[in-house]
């Protein structure tokens, strides 16, 4: 591939949200690098998805320690688009990754102990060849380890300099409401919740995450906005080759019942009463949720990215 150079219009469409009460803005729509970006894909194609990402202003890109497949290669993938093209525009990115889950056997390389938090941010950072993350989270409430020890850890880990602010995903809201006090006592206030909501599940909606986050002055980002896909004209007549659901190891086909399916039409139906596309008009409902500070979008595509991106500023 030729050599990057960022397109100079990059930041003229994209609308920029304050994260709560921070410095910090980030772009409505922001790139997850969940599926299509281990070593198993293509690594031409993902980096055709990141520069045009990155060429149209999305400036936050986010990832896990245990992404790929295997884990740890979507953050290897992203070491080498930073050393490919990325390195000149660090300053430009906020980029994220997290510690919670499965990442490697034995009793220190999964949940939220100090052990496995630290080792894992510092391998995150060869892998992605940075001496920092932007943000670094603690990707799920473990109910076994003291909330002390994660939450303490990830205030060490800003004082070390590895991470310049942190986050929490999916804990439930009487640990989220605990993780804010406790960081915000130690002047490290949590930027950041990531949670999933979209037309198909409003959980943080309904449980009051989103009211606290407001309340707080967290933001709040928005993983599977597209409900992985459902949310798209992708499922409306069968399964395509090659779609997530077709390889079905995160998105089943079961998970497309008749009552999923008859939602995604009504909402297809609002859409376009409204002149959108299905995805557009999913996206822009979520930015539209008081509190909500940006969607995280997964995309195989550029095309696919393009489509998505017309929800901004809706
Ligand atoms: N905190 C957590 O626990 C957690 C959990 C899950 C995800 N996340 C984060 O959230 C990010 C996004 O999650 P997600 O990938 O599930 O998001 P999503 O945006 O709901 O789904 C993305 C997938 O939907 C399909 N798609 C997207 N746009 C489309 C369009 N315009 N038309 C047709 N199909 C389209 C593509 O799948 P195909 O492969 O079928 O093309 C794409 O990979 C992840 O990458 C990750 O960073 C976090």
């Amino acid at each position: 591939m030729e050599n990057y150079q960022a397109d100079e219009h990059r930041y003229e469409q994209m609308h920029y949200e304050r994260c709560g009460r921070s410095g910090i803005l980030l772009p409505q729509v922001s790139l997850g690098m969940w599926h299509n970006f281990g070593a198993v894909d293509d690594y031409d194609r993902s980096r055709q998805i990141v520069r045009y990402a990155f060429d149209h202003g999305i400036t936050h890109l986010d990832l896990t320690n245990n992404y790929g497949p295997p884990y740890g290669s979507a953050e290897q993938t992203l070491g080498r688009l930073v050393d490919d093209d990325l390195r000149p525009y660090r300053d430009e990115l906020f980029i994220a990754t997290k510690a919670g889950y499965d990442m490697w056997p034995g009793p220190y390389g999964n949940w939220g102990s100090r052990k496995y938090l630290m080792a894992s941010l510092d391998q995150s950072l060869r892998r992605m060849h940075l001496q920092y993350v932007d943000l670094f989270y603690s990707h799920r409430y473990d109910p076994a380890t003291p909330l002390e020890e994660t939450l303490q850890t990830l205030v060490d880990i800003v004082r070390s300099g590895k991470a310049l602010y942190v986050g929490i995903s999916r804990w439930p809201l009487e640990a989220t409401r605990f993780a804010f006090r406790y960081l915000r006592e130690r002047d490290v206030p949590c930027l950041i919740y990531q949670g999933r909501i979209n037309l198909l599940d409003r959980a943080p909606i309904q449980e009051g995450i989103l009211d606290l986050c407001r309340e707080e002055g967290v933001g709040f980002i928005s993983f599977s906005p597209l409900a992985q896909g459902l949310l798209t004209d992708r499922y409306l007549n069968g399964i395509p080759e090659g779609s997530r659901m077709s390889r079905g190891k995160f998105l089943r086909p079961e998970m497309l019942t008749d009552e999923v399916l008859q939602s995604i039409r009504q909402y297809k139906a609002e859409a376009e009463a409204e002149g959108l596309a299905l995805s557009e008009y999913a996206l822009s409902w979520i930015l539209r949720q008081p509190g909500v500070t940006s969607v995280l979008v997964g995309a195989s595509s550029t095309e696919q990215l393009q489509k998505n991106l017309r929800c901004i500023g809706h």
